[in-house]
This record gives structure tokens, C-alpha cells and sequence, in this order.
């Protein structure tokens, strides 16, 4: 299987900064799979770069119906359309600044793969559910819940602890092995020995100075990077730590 690594532009980069990042080249190794996730208005413009550099184009959201009158939205069909393979679901920044419940995240999902788009599936914890102790609970719920009843297992599980998203804060290994191995036994009930076929992500904080220590992680297919995803330098070494 091979490892992944997501950039995550959120609601930075324009027309200039996307010519400048990519201006000195840019190496997409074929040994992992590279994924950048910018503004809905530059994934054209990114697609001249995917084809010449070798990666993929993701998207960070889609809409849970097919199409019609939803005003500001994207169809999964169109990502598709224009050459979008991954699309982010569930990210903790629209969880909560959308409202977004993990019912509608789980028609997302069946949206995105109906359209043969790789969901990327964020769940994580606060640091409220962390420090009260009942953060595997919540997580077992969320990742559940954000799940349609019938899935392909053509997606990807990004644990991205929201305390950790933005903030420099990191999870320790143990923190994230501890959860990896709960997702992968929710998801061996659920889908048996396809489990083997999900690649599960980590995200929060993930930057050129701790990716040495995360990458001793054994059950690691790859990082979901914010802010470090903006500065190719930055990201250009946390990819090679994957290689
Ligand atoms: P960060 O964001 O790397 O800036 O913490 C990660 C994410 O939100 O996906």
C-alpha cells in the first residue's frame, strides 16, 4: 500500500502564490501518492501542475446531493469532472464552522465514492473529550456515525485531535498509535480483512521538525499537513520522511 501525503490549503493561496510555490519545480516521488487540496477556483489551474509534477488533485469538501438548488455548493460529479480524485470530509473546521453533523458527512461520503472520489474522513477529539477520558468513545461514534451504510473501501481515515490542529501541539506516538489501533479495529468489524486496504492518516501540527519522530510509527500510510503544506520547502521534506 502505498503512503499518502495531503496538503491542506484550506482558505490560503491564490493565482500568484500557486505560480510562485511551484515556479523553482517540483518533485512528486512515484513512490507515495501526493495530494494538494486548495481553493475550490485554483483546482483548474492546478491541474496543469498534477499532470507535470505527478500528483493528485483534492478537494476539501463536496455536497451530499447529486446537484441542484444549493447555493454555493460543489457537486462531487464536477470534482470529478475536472479531475479531482480525493476529497476531504468531515474536517474539524467544518464541523464546526458549518455545522456539519456526521449524518450529512456520511452522504458526503457516499456522494464522493459514487463519483469514484477517494474520501478522506477526518475525525478527531477535543481536548475537553481528551482530558475527560472518554476520547475513544467519541471517536468510535464519530467515525461511525460519519459512515454510510454501504461503502466501498475506497477511502482514507485522517485522525487529525483538534487540539492539535493549528496550535503546534502534537500528539504523542503513543496518543496516535493508541487511536490508529482502535479505528483499525472498528473498521476489521465492519469490513474484515479490507481493512489492510485503508490508509490512515495523521494530521495536527505536522511539520518539518517532528515528522523524524512520527515516522517511527508502524501503522502510519501517511499525513493530512495545514499550515507546513504551504511552504514547499517545509513540505518537501515531510513528504521525503514517507519515502
Ligand atoms: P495544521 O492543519 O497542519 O495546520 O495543524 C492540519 C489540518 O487541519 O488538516
Amino acid at each position: 500500500m502505498k503512503k499518502i501525503i495531503v496538503a491542506n490549503w484550506k482558505m490560503n493561496g491564490g493565482v500568484e502564490f500557486l505560480r510562485n510555490y511551484f515556479s523553482a519545480g517540483f518533485t512528486a516521488s512515484n513512490q507515495i501518492d501526493t495530494v494538494f487540496c486548495p481553493q475550490f477556483p485554483l483546482l483548474n489551474s492546478f491541474a496543469d501542475y498534477a499532470n507535470k509534477y505527478g500528483f493528485f488533485l483534492g478537494a476539501q469538501d463536496c455536497h451530499h446531493e447529486f446537484k441542484g438548488a444549493f447555493t454555493g455548493d460543489v457537486s462531487a460529479e464536477l470534482l470529478k469532472e475536472i479531475s479531482v480524485n480525493y476529497v476531504i470530509l468531515g474536517h474539524s473546521e467544518r464541523r464546526e464552522y458549518h455545522f456539519e453533523k456526521n449524518e450529512v458527512i456520511a452522504k458526503k461520503f457516499s456522494q464522493a465514492q459514487k463519483f469514484n472520489l477517494t474520501p478522506i474522513l477526518c475525525i478527531g477529539e477535543s481536548l475537553i473529550d481528551r482530558e475527560k477520558g472518554n476520547y475513544k468513545d467519541f471517536l468510535l461514534t464519530q467515525l461511525s456515525n460519519s459512515l454510510p451504510e454501504n461503502f466501498t473501501s475506497n477511502f482514507i481515515i485522517a485522525y487529525e485531535p483538534i487540539w492539535s490542529i493549528g496550535t503546534g501541539v502534537i500528539a504523542t506516538n503513543d496518543q496516535i498509535i493508541e487511536v490508529f489501533s482502535l479505528i483499525k479495529e472498528f473498521l476489521n468489524n465492519k469490513i474484515g480483512s479490507d481493512v489492510d486496504k485503508i490508509r490512515i492518516l495523521y494530521g495536527g501540527s505536522v511539520n518539518d521538525k517532528n515528522v523524524g519522530d512520527l515516522s517511527k510509527i508502524k501503522d502510519l500510510s501517511g499525513y493530512l499537513v495545514g499550515s507546513a503544506s504551504l511552504k514547499r520547502d517545509q513540505f518537501s521534506i515531510i513528504s521525503n520522511s514517507l519515502l
